[in-house]
């Protein structure tokens, strides 16, 4: 039996060309009779954003539709799919390191084939890393190229070379089959790529340009997940508000167009959006989030720094002070509005008097939560050659009292939902305690409450009654 995946209208004839392989290495299979309870088995390890948790149930759902059925033991199948991130060495690090410890698989199950995919092996320097140093990888893939891996695995499966892909050009492939981790939360990819060349940052080298899906496969595929059940669905883009649709029906298509119109459909179910960045959040988005009521009360505007100087050598294109107008603007039209940020610290040449500025602006914003990041070099990224590297002791040193000041704020913040009602799409079973359900709502702090598994899935009332650091916990309202 095959897996559940959703499957969509192809657009481009390339992709068409590439996809033609599932049937050719699901025929394979058939004709070696490897199917039902002898079916082959696929394991995908994940590393970095969203973007890739998505791109990895697109490959899912690729490995599904070939007849391959999923397991969580890499040593238990014979394709492994590694989806690498870039944008931190830690990261980079990792993804080799498990690679690494694939080699005694594969030792083991010659057949075994071993791909890898992401931004890491996006960077041509990296890919040929793998094809050097890791003999036992049948082939790598870039960010542009999830369409291609049936073609790869095919030729893989022929006894083919090994094969680096690495395309010049970025597209946007439709028509890869989807298989979704949840049913009730989803990812909805509305764009890829980023223009902004933050100076620190890898994702415009290893993600392209700027390249928007059209609305109507957009909200074509919104129908669909509703139908399916999807109840919390989140826009994803690296820089949604840049988001052009093009002409829809007569109307151009920005986000909060996007977003108005997902919303006109049918069902039960909140939207997401993430991530914006602070120069772009037009009146416009603001307005959505107001006026929407399927809309959940939640900004993530990565502000990165709070000190103007710093700010300017990221290339960022804002000012601390610009940042905060925009941020009033959000809590004078969404009120009770919760904000989350990206942090960096120890970019190079950031003075304690910049940090300071950093503190002042998680102070002054209130953020509910702050992702934070000590600043990584990323070959061939302006900042990498900046002067004035923060030697690490300091960035660490400085990493502690920032981590302390937003845990502060963030416990606070969290309060103000003690003694409310909040609507709470239930989730799952809570991990340290089977009779409690875990759920989201607007707060971003997951929600504990008792209930029965049954509830998965649907929206619950809930009373919070406590808020702890990582949660908020409650009771349902009958
Ligand atoms: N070093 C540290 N953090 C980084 N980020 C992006 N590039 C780097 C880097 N080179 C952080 C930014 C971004 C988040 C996704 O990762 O804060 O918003
Ligand atoms: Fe990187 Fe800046 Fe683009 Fe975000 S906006 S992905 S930080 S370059």
């Amino acid at each position: 039996m095959s897996e559940r995946y959703i499957e969509s209208a192809v657009t481009d004839p390339e992709t068409a060309e590439h996809l033609a392989h599932i049937g050719a290495v699901r025929a394979r299979l058939e004709k070696e009779g490897r199917t039902g309870e002898r079916a082959p088995k696929y394991y995908i390890q994940t590393f970095g954003c969203q973007q890739n948790e998505a791109d990895s149930e697109r490959l899912a759902g690729l490995c599904a539709a070939m007849g391959y059925v999923k397991t969580a033991l890499p040593e238990e199948a014979e394709l492994i799919l590694v989806n690498t991130c870039a944008v931190r060495e830690h990261a980079e690090k990792k993804a080799l390191s498990i690679i690494g410890s694939y080699k005694h698989i594969k030792d083991q199950n010659p057949a075994l084939i071993i791909g890898v995919g992401g931004c890491m092996v996006t960077q041509k320097a990296r890919a040929d890393k793998l094809k050097g140093s890791y003999p036992y990888v049948s082939f790598t893939f870039d960010t542009g190229a999830v369409d291609r891996v049936p073609a790869l695995l095919d030729h893989a499966l022929n006894g083919g070379k090994r094969e680096f892909v690495l395309s010049d050009e970025w597209k946007i492939a439709e028509g890869i089959p989807i298989r979704r981790e949840s049913k009730h939360m989803a990812w909805l990819s509305i764009m890829y790529g980023c223009n902004n060349f933050c100076s620190y940052c890898i994702v415009p080298y290893v993600r392209g340009r700027e390249r928007s899906r059209s609305a109507e496969a957009i909200l074509e595929e919104a129908r669909a997940l509703i139908d399916d059940g999807a109840r919390d669905i989140t826009l994803l883009g690296q820089n949604v508000n840049s988001y052009d649709g093009g002409p829809y029906d007569g109307r151009r298509v920005d986000i909060a167009e996007l977003m108005h119109r997902i919303c006109a459909l049918d069902g039960d179910f909140r939207l997401r959006f993430m991530t914006s960045h602070p120069k772009d959040a037009s009146d416009r988005l603001i307005e959505a989030m107001a006026e929407e009521e399927k809309v959940v009360k939640h900004f993530h505007l990565p502000v990165q720094s709070g000190s103007d100087r710093i700010l300017r050598a990221m290339n960022r294109k804002y000012t601390a002070g610009a940042y905060l107008e925009k941020i009033a603007k959000i809590r004078a039209s969404v009120p009770d509005v919760s904000l989350t940020s990206d942090i960096i610290v120890g970019f190079p040449g950031e003075t304690e008097e910049d940090f300071q500025a950093t503190l002042d602006m998680m102070k002054a914003a209130d953020y509910d939560m702050v992702f934070s990041f000590i600043y990584s070099p990323r070959a061939g990224t302006p900042a990498a050659s900046m002067p004035d590297q923060v030697p690490r002791e300091v960035s660490s040193e400085r990493m502690d009292r920032l981590l302390a000041l937003g845990a502060s704020i963030a416990d606070r913040r969290n309060e103000r939902f003690v003694g409310r009602r909040i609507r709470v799409l239930a989730e799952d079973v809570s991990k340290t305690d089977a009779s409690m359900l875990t759920g989201r709502g607007d707060p971003v702090r997951p929600v504990h409450f008792a209930g029965d598994r049954s509830l998965i899935g649907q929206f619950v009332e809930v009373e919070i009654t406590g808020a702890k650091t990582y949660c908020l916990e409650g009771k349902p309202v009958r």
